[in-house]
Protein backbone atom coordinates (compact mmCIF):
# COMPACT_ATOMS: atom_id res chain seq x y z
CA UNK A 1 0.00 0.00 0.00
CA UNK A 2 1.17 3.61 -0.96
CA UNK A 3 0.51 6.31 1.29
CA UNK A 4 -2.70 7.69 0.01
CA UNK A 5 -3.66 4.35 -2.01
CA UNK A 6 -4.61 1.34 0.03
CA UNK A 7 -3.86 -1.50 -2.39
CA UNK A 8 -1.28 -4.44 -2.49
CA UNK A 9 0.96 -5.11 -5.00
CA UNK A 10 -0.83 -5.98 -8.43
CA UNK A 11 -4.27 -4.95 -7.16
CA UNK A 12 -3.99 -2.10 -10.02
CA UNK A 13 -4.92 -2.47 -13.92
CA UNK A 14 -2.16 -1.04 -16.43
CA UNK A 15 -4.74 1.34 -17.25
CA UNK A 16 -6.53 3.57 -15.06
CA UNK A 17 -9.45 5.68 -15.40
CA UNK A 18 -9.66 9.03 -13.18
CA UNK A 19 -12.98 11.01 -12.52
CA UNK A 20 -12.25 13.57 -9.82
CA UNK A 21 -15.52 12.79 -8.05
CA UNK A 22 -14.47 9.07 -5.85
CA UNK A 23 -18.57 8.49 -6.38
CA UNK A 24 -17.87 8.88 -10.18
CA UNK A 25 -15.74 6.18 -9.67
CA UNK A 26 -17.83 3.64 -8.02
CA UNK A 27 -20.28 4.46 -10.83
CA UNK A 28 -18.13 3.60 -13.58
CA UNK A 29 -17.00 0.13 -11.46
CA UNK A 30 -20.71 -0.46 -10.96
CA UNK A 31 -21.86 0.39 -14.13
CA UNK A 32 -19.02 -0.70 -16.99
CA UNK A 33 -16.85 -3.25 -14.89
CA UNK A 34 -17.24 -6.62 -14.46
CA UNK A 35 -16.30 -8.23 -11.18
CA UNK A 36 -15.12 -5.24 -9.73
CA UNK A 37 -13.61 -5.08 -6.18
CA UNK A 38 -12.97 -1.81 -4.32
CA UNK A 39 -8.63 -1.77 -3.42
CA UNK A 40 -8.86 1.81 -1.59
CA UNK A 41 -11.10 3.19 0.48
CA UNK A 42 -8.30 5.85 1.93
CA UNK A 43 -9.82 9.40 2.59
CA UNK A 44 -13.27 8.25 0.87
CA UNK A 45 -11.03 8.43 -2.67
CA UNK A 46 -12.40 4.99 -3.87
CA UNK A 47 -10.45 2.93 -6.21
CA UNK A 48 -11.85 0.35 -7.74
CA UNK A 49 -10.67 -2.57 -10.68
CA UNK A 50 -12.72 -5.13 -12.61
CA UNK A 51 -13.00 -5.80 -15.98
CA UNK A 52 -14.17 -4.17 -19.33
CA UNK A 53 -14.48 -7.19 -22.09
CA UNK A 54 -12.49 -9.38 -20.80
CA UNK A 55 -9.29 -6.82 -20.02
CA UNK A 56 -8.19 -5.47 -16.67
CA UNK A 57 -9.38 -2.00 -15.67
CA UNK A 58 -9.20 0.08 -12.91
CA UNK A 59 -10.65 3.13 -11.58
CA UNK A 60 -9.35 5.84 -9.07
CA UNK A 61 -10.54 9.30 -7.70
CA UNK A 62 -8.31 11.70 -8.07
CA UNK A 63 -10.24 14.58 -5.83
CA UNK A 64 -10.38 18.02 -7.39
CA UNK A 65 -7.61 20.18 -8.58
CA UNK A 66 -4.23 19.87 -9.59
CA UNK A 67 -2.25 19.12 -6.49
CA UNK A 68 -4.96 16.23 -4.94
CA UNK A 69 -4.68 14.78 -8.70
CA UNK A 70 -0.83 15.07 -8.38
CA UNK A 71 -1.29 12.64 -5.37
CA UNK A 72 -2.99 9.94 -6.57
CA UNK A 73 -0.81 10.16 -10.17
CA UNK A 74 2.08 9.81 -8.62
CA UNK A 75 1.35 6.99 -6.32
CA UNK A 76 -0.10 4.88 -9.28
CA UNK A 77 2.58 5.42 -11.52
CA UNK A 78 5.70 4.71 -9.05
CA UNK A 79 4.31 1.84 -6.96
CA UNK A 80 1.93 0.35 -8.50
CA UNK A 81 3.35 0.04 -12.31
CA UNK A 82 0.57 1.73 -13.97
CA UNK A 83 1.41 2.64 -17.51
CA UNK A 84 -1.61 4.93 -18.28
CA UNK A 85 -4.71 7.24 -16.60
CA UNK A 86 -7.08 8.58 -18.54
CA UNK A 87 -8.80 11.27 -16.69
CA UNK A 88 -12.86 11.50 -17.50
CA UNK A 89 -13.81 14.69 -15.78
CA UNK A 90 -15.96 17.31 -17.00
CA UNK A 91 -15.15 21.11 -18.04
CA UNK A 92 -17.01 24.64 -18.77
CA UNK A 93 -17.00 25.83 -22.19
CA UNK A 94 -15.20 28.95 -22.90
CA UNK A 95 -15.87 29.94 -26.15
CA UNK A 96 -19.24 29.76 -28.03
CA UNK A 97 -17.62 27.35 -30.15
CA UNK A 98 -18.31 24.70 -27.82
CA UNK A 99 -21.17 23.91 -26.32
CA UNK A 100 -22.85 21.80 -23.17
CA UNK A 101 -22.60 18.30 -23.68
CA UNK A 102 -19.91 18.43 -26.33
CA UNK A 103 -16.61 16.47 -25.72
CA UNK A 104 -13.37 17.84 -25.83
CA UNK A 105 -10.21 15.31 -25.59
CA UNK A 106 -7.07 17.65 -24.44
CA UNK A 107 -4.07 17.65 -26.73
CA UNK A 108 -2.50 19.70 -24.48
CA UNK A 109 -3.46 21.55 -20.80
CA UNK A 110 -2.62 25.68 -20.05
CA UNK A 111 -2.36 26.30 -16.54
CA UNK A 112 -2.18 29.18 -13.84
CA UNK A 113 -0.96 26.67 -10.90
CA UNK A 114 2.48 26.95 -9.67
CA UNK A 115 3.58 23.07 -9.78
CA UNK A 116 4.95 22.82 -13.33
CA UNK A 117 7.10 26.80 -12.38
CA UNK A 118 8.87 24.98 -9.22
CA UNK A 119 8.91 21.54 -10.91
CA UNK A 120 10.88 23.38 -13.58
CA UNK A 121 12.30 26.12 -11.95
CA UNK A 122 10.98 28.62 -13.78
CA UNK A 123 10.79 27.70 -17.23
CA UNK A 124 6.70 26.81 -18.79
CA UNK A 125 6.66 23.52 -19.72
CA UNK A 126 4.16 22.45 -22.40
CA UNK A 127 1.73 19.83 -20.86
CA UNK A 128 0.84 17.45 -23.57
CA UNK A 129 -1.34 14.46 -23.97
CA UNK A 130 0.12 11.07 -25.06
CA UNK A 131 -0.64 11.24 -29.02
CA UNK A 132 -1.19 7.14 -29.72
CA UNK A 133 -4.37 7.46 -26.43
CA UNK A 134 -5.16 11.11 -28.28
CA UNK A 135 -5.46 9.36 -31.47
CA UNK A 136 -7.32 6.16 -30.07
CA UNK A 137 -9.94 8.55 -27.87
CA UNK A 138 -10.25 10.41 -31.65
CA UNK A 139 -11.01 7.52 -33.50
CA UNK A 140 -13.58 5.84 -31.20
CA UNK A 141 -15.64 9.48 -30.11
CA UNK A 142 -15.64 10.25 -33.65
CA UNK A 143 -15.38 7.67 -36.53
CA UNK A 144 -17.44 10.16 -38.79
CA UNK A 145 -20.29 10.81 -36.79
CA UNK A 146 -21.19 7.28 -36.43
CA UNK A 147 -18.58 6.58 -33.22
CA UNK A 148 -19.27 6.68 -29.26
CA UNK A 149 -20.24 10.49 -28.91
CA UNK A 150 -23.81 10.06 -30.56
CA UNK A 151 -24.30 13.45 -31.34
CA UNK A 152 -22.11 15.16 -29.40
CA UNK A 153 -19.13 17.18 -31.23
CA UNK A 154 -16.07 16.07 -30.19
CA UNK A 155 -13.28 18.28 -29.99
CA UNK A 156 -9.52 18.02 -29.84
CA UNK A 157 -7.73 21.27 -28.49
CA UNK A 158 -6.25 23.39 -26.15
CA UNK A 159 -7.60 23.40 -22.21
CA UNK A 160 -6.97 25.26 -19.18
CA UNK A 161 -6.59 23.49 -16.08
CA UNK A 162 -6.98 25.89 -13.29
CA UNK A 163 -6.31 26.21 -9.59
CA UNK A 164 -9.92 28.31 -9.35
CA UNK A 165 -13.09 27.11 -9.87
CA UNK A 166 -14.35 30.11 -9.28
CA UNK A 167 -12.58 32.96 -12.11
CA UNK A 168 -11.08 36.16 -10.38
CA UNK A 169 -9.68 37.41 -13.57
CA UNK A 170 -12.42 37.25 -16.87
CA UNK A 171 -9.97 38.89 -18.91
CA UNK A 172 -7.16 36.16 -18.89
CA UNK A 173 -10.51 33.91 -20.28
CA UNK A 174 -10.95 36.08 -22.77
CA UNK A 175 -7.35 36.12 -23.70
CA UNK A 176 -6.76 32.40 -23.49
CA UNK A 177 -9.58 31.88 -25.87
CA UNK A 178 -8.02 34.16 -28.58
CA UNK A 179 -5.18 31.79 -28.63
CA UNK A 180 -6.97 28.80 -28.73
CA UNK A 181 -8.16 27.49 -25.26
CA UNK A 182 -11.50 25.72 -25.14
CA UNK A 183 -12.56 24.74 -21.95
CA UNK A 184 -11.66 24.87 -18.49
CA UNK A 185 -11.45 22.03 -15.87
CA UNK A 186 -8.59 21.56 -12.49
CA UNK A 187 -6.60 18.34 -13.17
CA UNK A 188 -5.49 17.58 -17.12
CA UNK A 189 -2.29 19.87 -16.62
CA UNK A 190 -0.65 17.93 -13.78
CA UNK A 191 -1.40 14.52 -14.85
CA UNK A 192 0.01 15.06 -18.02
CA UNK A 193 3.29 16.44 -16.84
CA UNK A 194 3.29 13.68 -14.34
CA UNK A 195 2.85 10.67 -16.82
CA UNK A 196 5.93 12.31 -18.59
CA UNK A 197 8.23 12.54 -15.60
CA UNK A 198 7.35 8.66 -15.18
CA UNK A 199 7.59 7.86 -19.06
CA UNK A 200 4.06 6.94 -19.05
CA UNK A 201 0.74 7.75 -21.14
CA UNK A 202 -2.14 10.15 -19.80
CA UNK A 203 -4.78 11.69 -21.73
CA UNK A 204 -7.98 14.14 -20.26
CA UNK A 205 -10.98 13.48 -21.89
CA UNK A 206 -14.06 15.77 -20.51
CA UNK A 207 -17.55 16.69 -20.99
CA UNK A 208 -19.20 20.05 -21.29
CA UNK A 209 -20.86 20.28 -17.94
CA UNK A 210 -21.38 23.87 -18.01
CA UNK A 211 -20.73 27.27 -20.31
CA UNK A 212 -19.32 30.07 -19.02
CA UNK A 213 -20.12 32.23 -21.84
CA UNK A 214 -24.18 31.69 -22.38
CA UNK A 215 -24.56 30.52 -18.79
CA UNK A 216 -26.42 27.16 -19.72
CA UNK A 217 -25.65 23.98 -17.12
CA UNK A 218 -26.44 20.62 -17.72
CA UNK A 219 -29.02 18.54 -16.38
CA UNK A 220 -28.06 15.70 -13.88
CA UNK A 221 -29.51 12.84 -16.28
CA UNK A 222 -27.82 15.13 -18.86
CA UNK A 223 -24.29 15.00 -17.20
CA UNK A 224 -24.60 11.05 -16.43
CA UNK A 225 -25.52 9.95 -19.92
CA UNK A 226 -22.80 11.91 -21.43
CA UNK A 227 -20.57 11.10 -18.69
CA UNK A 228 -21.28 7.18 -19.92
CA UNK A 229 -20.11 7.67 -23.76
CA UNK A 230 -17.32 9.43 -22.62
CA UNK A 231 -16.20 6.16 -20.62
CA UNK A 232 -16.93 3.76 -23.15
CA UNK A 233 -14.63 6.61 -25.37
CA UNK A 234 -12.09 6.36 -22.70
CA UNK A 235 -12.00 2.49 -22.24
CA UNK A 236 -11.68 2.03 -25.90
CA UNK A 237 -8.69 4.13 -26.54
CA UNK A 238 -6.87 3.16 -23.19
CA UNK A 239 -6.95 -0.64 -24.52
CA UNK A 240 -6.35 0.20 -28.14
CA UNK A 241 -3.37 2.25 -27.15
CA UNK A 242 -2.41 -0.56 -24.57
N1 LIG B 1 -14.32 25.64 -14.01
C1 LIG B 1 -13.42 24.77 -13.57
N2 LIG B 1 -13.61 23.48 -13.60
C2 LIG B 1 -14.75 23.01 -14.12
C3 LIG B 1 -15.73 23.86 -14.59
C4 LIG B 1 -15.50 25.24 -14.55
O1 LIG B 1 -16.34 26.06 -14.96
N3 LIG B 1 -16.77 23.10 -15.02
C5 LIG B 1 -16.43 21.82 -14.81
N4 LIG B 1 -15.20 21.76 -14.28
Amino acid sequence: MSTHVGAGPGEIAPLVLMPGDPLRARWIAETFLDDARCYTEVRGMYGYTGTWRGHRVSVQGSGMGQPSLAIYAHELFSEYDVQRIIRVGSCGAMTESVAVRDIVIASGACTDSSMNRIRFEGLDYAPVADFGLLRAAYDAADRSGQGLAGDATVHVGLIYSSDSFYPARPELTRRLVEHGVLAVEMEASALYTIAAGFGRQALAVCTVSDHLVTGEQTTALEREQTFGSMVEIALTAGLAAG
